[in-house]
């Protein structure tokens, strides 16, 4: 075993030869150390346990399944397509293996630097067991320690680099549907945001746009003129977000394809000739993205949608997903043929069944196909975790060097690593409300690993919405970065006007309440970017007590906010726990109200068609009117609102919005500090914002008096 140190707060211990899987950045200074933990190693396989109390806790994991405390459950850190996640499934589309153990002396936070499976086991089969299984010897551990439970996530995250940055029309109402089959249809969707009044920033673009799902291709049927019809969009404020898939069609004649192929480009199997496997256009290559030559060729490839004028994307089925591969297609067909005729018995019978409905993404798959990795060969097992990390590292490279200015990436395959290169959307959820209050329990974990560009398919991806739960959905996705409503083709239409006039307009003032908030989210996502930690933080991390701890429902947002969703049906509001005196702060048809709350358990009502959140003591909040879109922001008045009974100041950042100066720090400030003294309210004001011009500042006091104030700056 090896050790090193990184920062003052992460130390590492590498066992054995780990493989570089490009997620840590930074230097590492040999040292020497004892690891506080023993690790058993036998047959290819690594184990270590904690033993739990009943008060300690666990938090992270990524994009996952179970609470914010991960206690009680078990995990499966290996990119799956499974979109039927419900209570028993341990896979998801990410692996994020980061984790905090929080005892009662002590919190640590650890991370496995390995690209295969791992499985966890967080106090599931024993209560007082944590185990974690690496299926490997070769790996690197992590230990990071803190002051408390966010400076941890903040060490952290000094070791993993900067996040990707949106530009900020990626913070607007994002339409998506698989089922958007033609220009016309992608017309009438945008038409009909305009006719109804709805904010809207881009349309994503499914399947549907290729040629026979050809990734670059464009069908010359269904979207005779993209580029036309981008310019038309981008004129009414509207991006265009194609989908790129990981597979590439085998077709001759087909120039990815046979570029592919002509540069060495595809994963091989292991007689050395590209594998073959199936997903949407049927029989498929897939690109060896941990090749750099390969990551460059692809990124490339993007040139051919930009130059029609897109600049978003999203990447998909990058874990990679496998509809079948022809090994197992060819077994189940024998497998047929030879029952034809026979009675089968049951065990025959659901064998049978199961060489078909078991054949997407089986284990075997992956040990089929191999990839060139820093000169070594190793199967896809082995480097699972780290494929759609660098399909998203070379798009997102690709499309830097193409486009010079940011531009909308997100991906559903995910490893810690990728946060540098995109953002991600959860993957394909359902129409459930359960999986409302899973969106919301799994922001946290996803800051936790550094991805700050995150939503789910609000509305829910599979299965039917219907008008309440999607306007419950919105009034939590109104708070992530990423807002994107996308439903799956056959599922009801989800698009907010899709449930008649009523919720259109309920979802109207919700959507505008979010444009009202866009700079605050903006300016947390480029502090998220210059100082890492957490922008959605569990309240056990920020207060003592029990009711925090099981406050699974509710969470701050930034410093100053905490959001508390509905995730109920039928519901008119919901308990809502204060851990200390709050402001409520009621968004409705434009006017803003404020009142004071003290601490304690409270029922708080919340309408279908509000905005709600509580706004923290000391803590200010700025705003803007309504808009659109956000290029319609209007900054000239900026709203602030403040609970302050002492002081309270709030930095609000800002840039371009599209450009790389961030990177040198070209970010506008303004700088409002609100002091009560024996005199009054004090105002100060330190701005660089070119635009922002007049401050209209709203102060309630503890004695719930509000006070209004305008300062010109
Ligand atoms: C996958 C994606 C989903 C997309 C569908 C068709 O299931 O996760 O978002 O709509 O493929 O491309």
């Amino acid at each position: 075993m090896n050790t090193f140190r990184m920062t003052k707060h992460v130390v590492g211990f590498t066992f054995g030869e780990p493989v570089e899987t490009g997620i840590l950045m930074g230097a590492k200074e040999k040292v020497s150390l004892k690891l506080p933990l023993e690790i058993a190693q036998k047959d290819g396989h690594s184990r270590f346990s904690f033993p739990l109390t009943e008060r300690d806790r666990v938090y992270g994991l990524g994009p996952n399944l179970g609470g914010i405390n991960k206690r009680g459950r078990k995990y499966e850190s290996y990119c799956t397509d499974d979109p039927l996640h419900h209570e028993d499934k341990t896979t998801l589309y990410g692996a994020h293996n980061f984790f905090i153990l929080e005892d009662d002396d002590v919190a640590r936070g650890y991370f496995i630097d390995f690209p295969s499976r791992i499985r966890y086991d967080v106090g599931f089969t024993s209560q007082s067991q944590f185990t974690v299984d690496i299926f490997g010897e070769n790996f690197t551990l992590l230990v990071i320690d803190g002051e408390n439970l966010k400076s941890i996530v903040k060490n952290f995250h000094e070791v993993i680099g900067k996040p990707y940055m949106p530009p900020k029309w990626g913070l607007g109402y994002a339409q998506s549907r698989w089922g958007y089959k033609t220009a016309e249809d992608v017309r009438r969707v945008r038409e009909a945001f305009e006719r109804h009044d709805l904010p809207l920033d881009s349309i994503y673009l499914d399947l549907d746009y290729m040629e026979d799902f050809k990734d670059f291709s464009v069908s010359e049927e269904r979207f005779p003129k993209l580029q036309e019809l981008s310019q038309e969009l981008q004129e009414t404020g509207v991006h265009l977000v194609p989908i790129i898939d990981a597979g590439v069609k085998i077709e001759e004649g087909y120039d990815i394809y046979e570029e592919g192929i002509a540069g060495d480009h595809f994963v091989k199997n292991v007689k050395g000739e590209p594998y073959v496997a199936a997903v949407w256009p049927g029989k498929v290559h897939f690109p060896d993205f941990l090749q750099e030559k390969t990551q460059t060729w692809f990124g490339e490839k993007y040139k051919a949608l930009t130059d029609l004028g897109i600049d978003g994307f999203w990447n998909d089925m990058n874990e990679p997903a496998i509809f079948y591969d022809e090994t197992s297609l060819q077994e189940g067909v024998e497998a047929a043929i030879k029952a034809q005729g026979e009675n089968l018995g049951v065990y025959a019978f659901f064998n049978l069944r199961d060489k078909f409905q078991s054949i997407g993404n089986k284990d075997e798959y992956y040990q089929r196909f191999f990839h060139e990795f820093h000169g070594k060969t190793y199967s896809n097992e082995e480097l699972h975790n780290l494929y759609g990390f660098y399909m998203t590292k070379s798009a997102s490279e690709g499309l830097r060097k193409i486009l010079g200015k940011r531009f909308v990436l997100i991906s559903r395959a995910s490893s810690i690593g990728m946060h540098r290169y995109s953002g991600i959307w959860t993957g394909d959820n359902s129409s459930w409300w359960s999986h409302l209050s899973l969106n919301l329990r799994m922001l946290p974990a996803l800051n936790m690993s550094g991805f700050y560009y995150v939503g789910a398919d609000t509305g829910g991806f599979g299965g039917n919405a219907y008008g309440e739960l999607l306007l419950r959905w919105l009034q939590l996705s109104a708070f992530t970065p990423l807002l994107r409503n996308h439903s799956a083709l056959g599922c009801a239409q989800q698009e907010p006007y899709a449930f008649g006039t009523e919720v259109a307009e309920k979802a109207r003032e919700i959507l505008r309440d979010r444009y009202r908030l866009i700079p605050y989210l903006y300016s947390e996502t480029l502090k998220a970017w210059k100082e890492g930690g957490l922008m959605f933080t569990p309240l056990a991390f920020e207060f003592w007590g029990e009711e925090a701890q099981h406050a699974e429902d509710q969470m701050l947002l930034g410093e100053e906010l905490m959001i508390s969703p509905v995730t109920q049906a039928n519901a008119g509001g919901r308990y809502v726990y204060l851990p200390e005196a709050m402001a409520e702060v009621t968004f409705k048809e434009d006017q803003v109200t404020l009142t004071l709350e003290k601490e304690g358990v409270r029922y708080m009502s919340y309408a279908l068609d509000e905005l709600k959140f509580h706004l923290r003591r000391n803590r200010l909040l700025p705003y803007v009117p309504p808009a659109s879109s956000t290029r319609d922001l209007e900054v000239s008045t900026l709203h602030v609102l403040g609970y302050v009974e002492t002081e309270g100041e709030y930095e609000l950042l800002d840039d371009d919005g599209i450009s790389y100066g961030y990177e040198d720090e070209k970010m506008y400030s303004t700088r409002i500090r609100v002091t009560r003294g024996e005199d009054g309210v004090k105002v100060d004001v330190k701005n660089t914002h070119p635009h922002i011009k007049r401050i209209l500042l709203t102060i309630l006091d503890g004695e719930n008096h509000i006070m209004e104030k305008e300062v010109l700056v």
